[in-house]
């Protein structure tokens, strides 16, 4: 089942087609991740996913009906984005851009329940950014504004959580906080993710649902066991590569061939 979709989804900016035709279908209640090489349309695609960006052909339809169909309020309380590059208003507080994640969930006659106050709370506890909450967002590390960001994802309190390259900045411990903070979401919340990730190994091990894309298409898609292959990151990446099981998980674990060395070494 998915509730999230995209039929015959073709993408433009101005007179260039970034995505061609893409038919994606969302498994409900699972992680999926897209790769695929820079600029061949993923960001473009996550955009289009959560109506940031207006379909050129096609549509994208959340439980059958287009996305254009539906109200703007309705969308955020399904579907939360996390941009890849996103902008805080100036000299906003940690605290108040987490809170903004509830703007979806209120109304005129209620400015700010219990519940918005609990959701912005787990959420900044959960990413670890509690500390900072009165810090101003743009003094902030990369790292530590990535996570904000996050939270204020998580606050939104979507079934559908779509994340643009959610580990840039991050050091590798945080990474995978990060990652393991999704998939717990994923197992204990039924959270539906689609995520874009640039390390095709932490893709690997962290997705239910693989999508490999070249050049504004879906070139294959599946349990990462079953697509990563030599082959697959030949045609995708152009890189010669090993694959080996991933000795702690046993997912497919992608090695770069052998690195250049000056001739006789
Ligand atoms: N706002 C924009 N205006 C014009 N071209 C864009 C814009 N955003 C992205 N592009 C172009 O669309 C292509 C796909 O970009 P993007 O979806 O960001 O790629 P990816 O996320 O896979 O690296 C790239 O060639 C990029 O330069
Ligand atoms: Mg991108």
């Amino acid at each position: 089942m998915s509730r999230l979709a995209a039929r015959g989804l073709t993408l433009a900016y101005d007179d260039r087609v970034v995505v061609e035709e893409l038919e994606l279908a969302v498994p409900d209640g699972q992680v999926t991740v897209i790769v695929g090489p820079n600029a061949c349309g993923k960001s473009t695609t996550l955009r289009a996913l959560g109506r940031l960006l207006k379909p050129r052909g096609g549509a994208v339809l959340l439980d059958g009906v287009e996305l254009a169909r539906i109200p703007t309020k309705k969308i955020a309380q399904a579907i939360g984005l996390l941009p890849q590059s996103p902008v805080a208003p100036e000299a906003i507080t940690v605290a108040d851009l987490v809170a903004r994640g509830r703007q979806p969930h209120q109304s005129w006659w209620q400015q700010w329940s219990e519940a918005d106050e609990k959701a912005v709370s787990d959420a900044m506890e959960r990413t670890d950014v509690a500390s900072l909450a009165e810090r101003s967002v743009d003094e902030l590390s990369g790292g530590q504004r990535q996570r904000v960001w996050i939270a204020m994802a998580l606050a939104q309190e979507t079934d559908l959580l779509l994340l643009d390259e959610p580990t840039t900045f991050l050091d590798i411990a945080h990474q995978v906080e990060v990652l393991d903070l999704v998939r717990q979401l994923n197992h204990e919340r039924g959270r539906t993710v689609v995520a874009v990730l640039h390390d095709l190994n932490q893709a690997a091990r962290y997705a239910d649902h693989l999508v490999a894309m070249k050049a504004g298409r879906v070139v294959a898609e599946g349990h990462p066991k079953e697509i990563v292959t030599a082959e697959l990151v030949r045609e995708v990446f152009g890189l010669e590569a090993v694959v080996v099981p991933d000795p702690v998980t046993g997912s497919p674990l992608v090695v770069p061939g052998t690195p250049w060395a000056a001739p006789g070494m």
